[in-house]
């Protein structure tokens, strides 16, 4: 199956990752018990079309998430215009769903550079996207403005169910609902450092309990491992597209004395699975660039986590420019780290790999774009391509509806402010 033909059905970035024959759907086996716990009792032709089609309306999320990223582009970005950045998504629009003067003129600074001959490869995305839905020069201005309203509204919408949330008191439906919180939006692939932080916390506290052993990781999977286009809390474009969890989870098992493992991403995102089959082609030095925003208030933990960052798996590197109120680390990361990583296209909640165990699966800000169902359907898929004895960590809390060979470990909040109220509630799992 190619992602490429399926992702958006035209046309998308070039399709350097392969359909691999080692990804199959999940059978009727596999979602057996996910299906009997949510009272589903489909039979094999049934099944065997719903997954499909579950895979295709999944996959079709991917251009919302791209038209979403371009909003967070227009609204933080500083290589295409010196406009102030706006706070954020929800202080972009009115109520009654008008732009602010502060976004409009982004909205036409954007459009300004979009006409204009493009180097900035995060513009060329944006105009390879405008191309391919066919808007033409004259409409990409109101184009933008209608796609950052819809965008603008619905993050209204987002923050006013966690503000309601908050205040009904009830910790636990809380929880619950925040978990799935995202399971209409589009797919993005936003990525930062820090639930990289929680990771390696959570991994640090597993093998002080003796609840890991010294080098029992030699293969891990990064779920999701996503790309820096202009994340939606920070949204910094002032240094090339990048990933920085496959390396992020390498070197905290490395560090931890857990393994000198290799790593497969497995991620359905095209232009994903691209960058990082391109980053291993290219075989140069990647540079990560990791900003940290001075003001945010990172806890002391947080900020020791930054600054040691890459330096078990590369060097210190060239920071690209930056602007007051925030500091930037840079790491050139060895070659040989870039070779240990293999990305593989592959849809969690509807596909599995059968080929290779891991004995590490990392899958942070991903899970939460799904319902109840396809959430038990990823633990499924999960759990069948973890060796026994392994483990999976996630920051979104899952169903209780899980695979009996998945044993639940526990959940451990991990703040990165000082004041507690940014961080990440980590739950980890063992396969039996
Ligand atoms: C919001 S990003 C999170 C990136 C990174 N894990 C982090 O925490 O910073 C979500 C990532 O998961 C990928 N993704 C979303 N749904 C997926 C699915 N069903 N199967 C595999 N990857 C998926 C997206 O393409 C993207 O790379």
């Amino acid at each position: 199956m190619s992602a490429c033909a399926t992702a958006v059905g035209a046309v998308w970035v070039a399709c350097l990752v392969a359909a691999s024959p080692e990804v199959r759907f999940l059978s009727l086996a596999d979602a057996r018990e996910a299906l009997g716990a949510f009272g589903r009792s489909d039979n094999a032709p049934a099944w065997d079309a719903w997954v499909r089609a579950q895979d295709r309306k999944v996959r079709a999320r991917i251009e919302r998430g791209v038209e979403d990223s371009i909003s967070n582009l227009i609204l933080y970005g500083t290589s295409f215009t010196p406009l102030p950045r706006l706070e954020s998504p929800e202080a972009s629009a009115t109520a009654a769903g008008e732009l602010v003067e502060a976004a409009r003129a982004r909205v036409k600074a954007a459009a300004a550079a979009l006409a204009r001959p493009i180097t900035n490869e995060r513009l060329r995305f944006a105009r390879d996207f405008l191309a391919r839905r066919g808007v033409p020069l004259k409409d990409v201005e109101p184009f933008l403005a209608g796609n950052l309203i819809r965008f603008a509204l619905e993050q209204r919408g987002y923050q006013e169910k966690l503000k309601s949330l908050r205040e009904s008191g009830d910790p636990d439906r809380t929880l619950f609902e925040q978990s799935t919180l995202f399971d209409r939006r589009g797919l993005s692939v936003d990525t930062s450092l820090l639930p990289n932080y929680a990771i390696e916390d959570t991994l640090r506290a597993m093998l002080r309990k003796n609840a890991l052993a010294p080098g029992s990781i030699r293969s891990i999977a990064v779920i999701g491992p996503g790309l820096d286009f202009a994340d939606k809390r920070d949204g910094y474009d002032f240094y090339p597209l990048q990933t920085i969890q496959p390396f992020a989870v390498m070197e905290a098992v490395i560090r931890l004395g857990l393994g000198q493992p290799k790593l497969v991403t497995l991620d359905l995102n095209p232009a994903v699975n691209a960058h990082i089959q391109r980053m291993k082609a290219k075989g140069s030095p990647y540079v990560l660039q990791l900003p940290r925003d001075l003001a945010a208030e990172w806890t002391p933990q947080a900020i020791a986590y930054w600054q040691h960052f890459g330096e078990l798996i590369g060097s210190p590197g060239a920071s690209a420019a930056t602007s007051k109120g925030l500091s930037v680390r840079a790491v050139t990361v060895q070659p040989k780290y870039l070779s240990l990583i293999e990305p593989l296209d592959l849809n969690v909640v509807a596909q599995v790999r059968d080929e290779e165990k891991f004995d590490l699966v990392v899958a942070t800000n991903i899970l939460v774009y799904y319902d109840r169902f396809q959430q038990a359907l990823a633990m499924a898929s999960i759990s069948k391509m973890m060796n026994a004895g392994g483990v999976f960590i996630s920051n979104t809390v899952l169903p209780a509806q899980r695979p009996t060979a998945l044993e639940y470990l526990g959940r451990r909040y991990v703040t990165y402010s000082a004041s507690g109220s940014y961080g990440d509630n980590v739950v980890v799992y063992r396969r039996k």
